[in-house]
């Protein structure tokens, strides 16, 4: 604590500081007087004809141009060929004009102007007329933001929603209603419960985030019948994934904007690196093949990650192998040379440290669009080659050539409006509603679900009583139809409603019309929670307490209701629950993040018992102290006994909490049986294979091998298990089967347990099922060592499934011989 308050002494010490070195940052670049192109998005527009692709011959005709002089143009030849083609026709001023994000293209060679901007986080969404909704498409399917989709545990849904998403997407292009580049997903690890941006991610465990990254992406991306080809690098595409942002950012603006993202110095270790904050981007780039990363504001370890080589070309270009484009957080190259003053940079030299660090496309939005006014005086300076600059566009083209910009993709040019917000697509966003809901709390297991029968008059109170807008989160299209919750409990009883307080804000409390409702109702429903005005891009969360009027109208509410009290809570962060955890009067509670368009429905479907819920918190709900006791600054995940930071995360936060990472309850019961297990493993090491040391709790003699590095190993060892999950209650439903690892006692410093595995599966009550897993030995026990090398440790680990009581578990042990 004391340090803490030490430490916000410094904060305001760096304030000062940084307001006063920053002050120039609105000074307008002269780029501000560049005349901009008015862009239309979407498919190609020439000399007022809209044509579906570039390389169309009637195209070429209309701007005096014959397409067979243009060897870019000709599909019988490789991208790669057709791409250099391309590149090796324009001017240095026609080259630097096309790193930006609203790309004018080369009239004079035939090609087309591009807007690089286009965004689907949870369905297609708004973004700076890149992607827009309007006179010919009213809207596109909303999802429920992704950290309650991420709540469903159901891998095969994640990709079911991408593949929905990047149907409306691409029906969208052919409308002139977005372009085929998308920067989503959000992967960045939400590490701590104030950061404003969570509803955006999967939550805060890297595992699940990077599998969340693989299936999105790849819903977005994989083209039925060509996933595999011999060269990635001309793979099709049915749009492109993004995933973002890169790295180690998870704060934006804290401390009423003390702390910025835009000049944050994140400190961080290379072990946090590599079992964190890098470890989703790894995940996307290696196993989704995602086509773009996008490299965030924020310095790391003293660096702009946008111009940090080693973080970005020789990470994941060269180590991981990206096949595709690298793109600035908007407008990174600007911060970097105006803000950040990195280096004293110029913005010529801001300019030459990004290309060089592997930085292809900038996203210069607003006033800002660095490479295209500084870059040929950047190379008049001599401060980059052009080939730094051919490189850039080749890996530009060669993802708009495997999209089909320039040649179409007779699979997808068929798709129109019918494709977008038909039943099929908002059934599913209803579904992954349902599948993320929250079961908190629910006394006796009996308060929910609601009789309809019995309850047909039922008071719905709160803010968030008729939500619509709220519901949808940011980073959101228009919905095709909201269905809010007051119009779903309509549909089926009596409701009187009544929101106690206009806003979420709370700050015009209105008891008395709430009071007679409840009094009168068989049934209270309690709608409350946050939204953007309370936690978005930009804006962190101080605290988790829940405004203090609508503590006070849940309180007096539950207290007055005649007939059982059900407390729904809209949040993308844990938000302090315990005094209504703790009040018998308040039956259940149920947590539906910021549920999508049809939220509604799916409330009413899990409140009246036609939906089960199975959903499990992708986050560690903490109690509303844990913040007072580390800085949102501190990016440490273990703990830090000399400052008394209490560690982040279920994998290194074992204190007093509210609801655990995995929370989620049923309204039926399971029990599970270890089938057979793996229970040793036994790896023959090649003769000139080393043995790596291990942190190792004091007073423990190590073993004569404590362990092996990962990335110098095969790993072909699996640990293969059958679950046998029974439901033992009365209702059918979905349960998700969560499989954690923990190391062997020896082991230091090391996470007290690591999601290793999930699966969601359906059991009708009484009935039993085999559920199997087979676990790579080396990603499912290995461990992040202080010196940053992935390890697979002797010793016998333990394999955990589920939580609590009903968790089963069994040993495997390794050991090593030369
Ligand atoms: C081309 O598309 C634009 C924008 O969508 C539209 O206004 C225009 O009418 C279209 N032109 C033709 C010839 O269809
Ligand atoms: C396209 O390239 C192929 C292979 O080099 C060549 O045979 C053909 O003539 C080219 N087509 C045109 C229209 O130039
Ligand atoms: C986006 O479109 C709006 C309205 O059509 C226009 O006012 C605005 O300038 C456009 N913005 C960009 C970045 O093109
Ligand atoms: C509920 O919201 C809908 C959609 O915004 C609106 O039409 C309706 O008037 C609202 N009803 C109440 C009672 O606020
Ligand atoms: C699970 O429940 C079934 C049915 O009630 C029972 O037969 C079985 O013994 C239970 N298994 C465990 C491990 O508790
Ligand atoms: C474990 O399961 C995998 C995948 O089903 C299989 O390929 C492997 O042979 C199994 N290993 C053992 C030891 O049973």
């Amino acid at each position: 604590m004391a340090n803490y308050n030490l430490f916000i002494l410094f904060l305001s010490l760096t304030f000062f500081i940084t307001t006063t070195t920053s002050s120039r940052l609105l000074t307008p670049s002269p780029s501000s007087q560049i005349q901009r192109l008015p862009y239309t998005p979407g498919p190609i527009h020439t000399n007022g004809q809209n044509f579906t692709k570039v390389c169309d011959p009637a195209r070429f005709t209309i701007i005096g141009l014959r397409m067979e002089d243009f060897a870019y143009c000709n599909g019988s030849l490789p991208y790669s060929v057709r791409v250099k083609d391309l590149i090796g026709r324009m001017t240095i001023s026609e080259k630097f004009k096309n790193l930006n994000d609203l790309a004018p293209g080369a009239p004079r060679i035939g090609l087309p102007h591009y807007n690089w901007w286009s965004e689907a986080l949870h369905g297609v969404a708004s973004s700076q007329n890149g992607t827009f909704f309007g006179d010919i498409v009213k809207g596109a399917t909303v999802f429920p933001t992704p950290i309650l989709t991420a709540a469903s545990f159901n891998a095969p849904l994640w990709n079911t929603i991408g593949k929905v998403v990047s149907t409306e997407a691409r029906a969208m292009y052919n409308l002139g209603h977005a372009g085929l580049t998308f920067w989503s997903p959000n992967i960045n690890v939400a590490r701590d419960p104030r950061w404003g941006r969570t509803l955006e991610t999967p939550g805060e465990d890297p595992y699940v985030t990077g599998l969340y990254a693989v299936n999105y992406v790849r819903g977005l991306q994989d083209v039925e019948g060509s996933v595999t080809v011999q060269d990635p690098n001309t793979r099709s595409l049915k749009v492109a994934a993004c995933c973002k942002h890169y790295t180690a950012y998870d704060l934006d603006s804290w401390m009423k904007g003390m702390i910025v993202r835009q000049e944050y110095d994140a400190r961080v270790t290379e072990q946090d690196m590599v079992e964190t904050f890098n470890r989703p981007f790894e995940t996307c780039v290696r196993e989704g093949d995602s086509s773009s990363i996008m490299c965030s504001f924020n310095k790391v370890n003293g660096v702009p990650v946008c111009a940090d080589a080693r973080l970005m070309s020789q990470t994941f270009r060269k180590e991981w192998n990206l096949h595709g484009y690298i793109v600035a957080d908007c407008d990174s190259v600007e911060v970097i040379a105006e803000r950040q003053r990195w280096l004293h940079d110029s913005p010529e030299a801001a300019i030459a440290e990004t290309l060089k660090a592997g930085l292809d496309l900038d996203c210069g939005w607003g006033p800002f669009h660095f490479y295209q006014d500084y870059g040929e005086s950047a190379i008049r300076q001599g401060r980059i080659r052009e080939t730094d600059v051919d490189n850039a566009l080749t890996n530009l083209y060669t993802v708009l050539m495997r999209l089909g910009f320039f040649d179409g993709n007779e699979k997808f040019q068929n798709l129109g409006l019918p494709d977008i917000c038909s039943k099929k697509h908002t059934d599913l966003s209803a579904e992954a509603a349902r599948q993320g809901t929250v079961l908190l709390k629910n006394i006796n297991n009996k308060i929910l679900p609601f009789d309809s029968n019995k309850f047909k008059n039922i008071a719905l109170i709160g803010p968030h009583a008729n939500a619509t807008e709220a519901m949808r989160g940011n980073y959101a299209g228009d919905p095709c139809n909201y269905i809010t919750p007051l119009e779903a409990f309509q549909a089926e009883v009596q409701v009187d409603v009544q929101k106690g307080c206009s806003t979420v804000a709370c700050t015009d409390v209105d008891l008395n019309p709430v009071i007679d409702a409840v009094k009168n109702a068989d049934a209270s429903v309690l709608f409350f929670g946050l939204d953007l005005s309370e936690e978005r891009e930009e804006f962190d969360k101080n605290g988790l307490q829940l405004p203090a009027g609508q503590v006070e109208i849940i309180k007096k509410a539950a207290e007055a209701s005649k007939g059982p009290v059900v407390l729904v809570i809209m949040s993308g962060t844990c938000v302090d629950l315990s005094f209504a955890e703790k009040n018998p009067k308040i039956g259940a509670i149920l947590w539906v993040g910021y549920p999508g368009e049809q939220g509604g429905r799916a409330i009413a479907d899990v409140v009246f018992g036609r939906y089960n819920p199975a959903g499990r918190l992708p986050l560690t709900w903490y109690n509303s102290d844990y913040v007072d006791q580390l800085p949102m600054t501190s990016m440490q995940l273990r703990p830090n006994d000399q400052l008394g930071y209490p560690g982040r995360t279920y994998k290194f936060y074992n204190g007093p909490l509210q609801y655990p990472f995995g929370h989620g309850l049923s309204y039926t019961t399971f029990n599970y049986t270890l089938k057979s297990s793996t229970t040793s493993i036994s790896t023959t090491l090649s003769p000139l294979q080393s043995c790596k040391q291990l942190t190792l709790k004091p007073k423990v003699t190590p073993p004569p091998c404590p362990a092996i590095n990962i990335d110098e190993s095969l790993c072909t060892d699996n640990i293969n298990f059958t679950v046998i999950v029974t439901n033992t209650g009365k209702l059918d439903g979905d349960h998700v089967l969560l499989v954690y690892s923990k190391p062997p006692l020896m082991v230091d410093d090391a996470p007290i347990k690591q999601l290793v595995g999930f699966q969601r599966v359906f059991v009708k009550a009484g009935q039993s099922l085999e559920v199997k897993f087979s676990l790579n030995a080396c990603k499912a026990l290995g461990l992040v060592e202080k010196t940053a090398y992935k390890v697979l440790p002797s010793g016998e680990h333990t394999i955990v499934v589920g939580d609590g009581h009903s968790a089963a578990s069994f040993p495997v042990t390794v050991n090593f011989k030369h």
